[in-house]
């Protein structure tokens, strides 16, 4: 009966739009399969652990990470000692230090960055040393941090430093800083606690607004598993200046668990940051569509890894550089406008394959796509990316392997005449195709990392420009791989094969497809790109 009645507590109609599971359809005349059924729905949810979004519980420990150890001095939050060759951890969440002895004690003597609160009343939540390089005192404006040693305090909140010997000048009260507006307080934060099988676990159950003036909380997502490590630097900076809650690991929650925060925060509006490739953000915009979620949150966008298409038209960077710089990337959100971006439809029903029915598919697109030897160049990178040679790899070394499938022979052969394996219809008419071995459906002016390749046509007369809230596609040939090489450099133009508001492509021959960067091999079919609405992204308009 417990277990019944916790079953009805998850009965709430938002919940369906946040699983991943479908309600159970029908009902079922026998009483004793409908508890089964619930039993059995109730064990998956158990064991999914998605619809309620888990949360960490702050109370009891820290969230310890490795120090760097060229970064600057540590010394431990607990015994003041040096920490000999950075050997020991920090909390990202709220900067206390701590070397290999002294774990234990730092989880118990020090509290961490509160995640929710009863009290409305936020004070300062002070840690003592390892300020940041170049810390200035909020009270006299001197340099802090001017003698070796566990000195000064920071808020883990606002940020402010402070010297030992000011601090008692301050008002106790946290204002929560420059970036109060993006704050979720804890005090706004409910948490539900649930027995699991093996130990406690809190759970996001409802956000209550503050009623400050231009509150727009922020959720940040980025996959902490991504290569090289720079998701869990995002996960990790990100943590320090917001409440930790709003900060959420792809690789153990789902999109819909990050915008569940859209969902319990309605109609008030939620932004998003997004730390990961062009993939990654797709992710996220088709999850945002398929909850139906109104308003549909706003999108920024951290880059990581290669190409970073749409993030080079928003004007959020084409790479992500050495050192994050949380601070900016939080300014220039502030003064980041909306803007409307085409979401683009794309529906495969396939021809009977080896006497075989295939199941359509329904995908979504917002960059571009590519049918022919630009995917074929993605494929092959792809499968590198899984073997364990990718594992070893650098960033550099990434992009040189990308330059060589680029120009490899054996992708030529498997495009070549892709003109004969399919039919274009612009707008429902069929267009002449010259010989050619790629076809690339544009809805934004960047493509394979930064080439502008309507733009590459020039101002020919009467030539209508692109943009990517026009609900218009450009259309676009390409003759070889080595044709992409010089695209990429700029030293040629591409085939300009037209624009319309639906393209729909019959492919009669295999071949290799990518969307948005994510590249398959797709038997022949018909391929219908059209409108499905906007959704809305930030755009930084800040000027330097
Ligand atoms: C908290 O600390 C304990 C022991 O120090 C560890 O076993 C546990 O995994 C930690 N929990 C988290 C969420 O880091
Ligand atoms: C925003 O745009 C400005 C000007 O181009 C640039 O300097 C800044 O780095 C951008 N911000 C981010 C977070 O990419
Ligand atoms: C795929 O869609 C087409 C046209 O909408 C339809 O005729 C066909 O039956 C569908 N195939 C499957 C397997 O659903
Ligand atoms: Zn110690
Ligand atoms: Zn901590
Ligand atoms: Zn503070
Ligand atoms: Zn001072």
């Amino acid at each position: 009966m417990a277990v019944f009645s916790k079953f009805l507590v998850h009965l709430n109609p938002k919940m369906w739009l946040v699983g991943d599971l479908s309600p159970p359809l029908s009902v079922p005349t026998v009483l004793s399969t409908f508890i089964i059924c619930i039993l059995g729905f109730y064990i998956f949810k158990w064991l999914s652990g998605d619809g309620n979004v888990p949360i960490r519980d702050s109370s009891k420990n820290h969230s310890w990470i490795p120090i760097k150890i060229a970064s600057k001095a540590w010394y431990c939050s607990i015994c003041e000692s040096f920490l000999i060759n950075g050997i020991g951890v920090y909390c990202d969440c709220c900067g206390v230090c701590a070397d290999p002895e002294c774990v234990k004690k730092a989880n118990v003597k020090l509290q961490c960055k509160a995640i929710t609160s009863n009290n409305e009343k936020q004070l300062h939540h002070w840690v003592k040393g390892n300020l940041p390089l170049g810390a200035v005192c909020c009270l006299c404006n001197e340099d802090c941090s001017m003698e070796p040693g566990l000195i000064d305090y920071q808020c883990c909140w606002c940020q402010r430093t402070v010297h030992t010997s000011c601090l008692s000048k301050l008002p106790q009260d946290c204002d929560f800083g420059p970036f109060r507006n993006m704050i979720v307080p804890p005090w706004c934060v409910q948490v539900a606690r649930r027995k699991g099988a093996l130990n406690k676990h809190l759970l996001l159950r409802g956000v209550k607004d503050p009623g400050w003036k231009n509150w727009t909380p922020l959720v940040v997502v980025a996959n902490k598993k991504s290569g090289n490590n720079d998701g869990a630097v995002v996960l990790s900076e990100f943590r320090k200046y917001l409440n930790p809650v709003q900060v959420v690991d792809l690789s153990s929650r789902k999109p819909a668990a990050a915008l569940q925060w859209a969902v319990l925060l309605a109609p008030k509006e939620v932004w998003m940051l997004v730390g990961g490739g062009d993939g990654t953000v797709a992710w996220m915009l088709t999850a945002s569509h398929k909850l139906d979620l109104d308003p549909e949150p706003p999108l920024a966008i951290v880059p990581l890894g290669t190409g970073n298409d749409l993030s080079r038209v928003l004007g959020w960077g084409r790479e992500n550089p050495p050192e994050l710089d949380v601070g900016e990337i939080l300014r220039n959100m502030q003064e980041a406008r909306v803007a409307q971006l085409d979401r683009w439809k794309v529906e495969i029903t396939s021809s009977r394959h080896l006497g075989l029915r295939i199941p359509n598919k329904t995908l979504y697109m917002y960059n571009y796509i590519g049918i022919g030897v630009d995917a074929q160049v993605a494929l092959n990178f792809h499968k590198t990316r899984d073997s364990l040679f990718y594992v070893f790899s650098s960033r550099i070394f990434n992009k040189i392997l990308y330059l060589c499938f680029g120009t490899q022979q054996v992708v030529t052969s498997v495009c070549k005449n892709l003109e004969q394996k399919l039919e274009v219809y612009l707008d429902g008419k069929q267009i002449d195709l010259p010989e050619l071995e790629s076809i690339v459906i544009l809805n934004i002016p960047s493509w394979g990392a930064g080439v502008n390749l309507w733009g590459l046509l020039g101002n020919t007369f009467g030539r209508p420009s692109q943009s990517y809230h026009d609900g218009i596609l450009e259309v676009l040939g390409i003759y070889s791989s080595f044709h992409i090489a010089q695209l990429q450099m700029g030293l040629s133009t591409p085939v300009k094969l037209g624009q319309a508001k639906t393209v729909e492509v019959r492919l009669k021959a295999k071949s290799p497809i990518q969307i948005d960067g994510e590249p398959w091999e797709q038997h022949p079919c018909m391929l219908k790109v059209t409108l499905v609405n906007k959704c809305p992204v930030l755009i930084n308009q800040t000027r330097n």
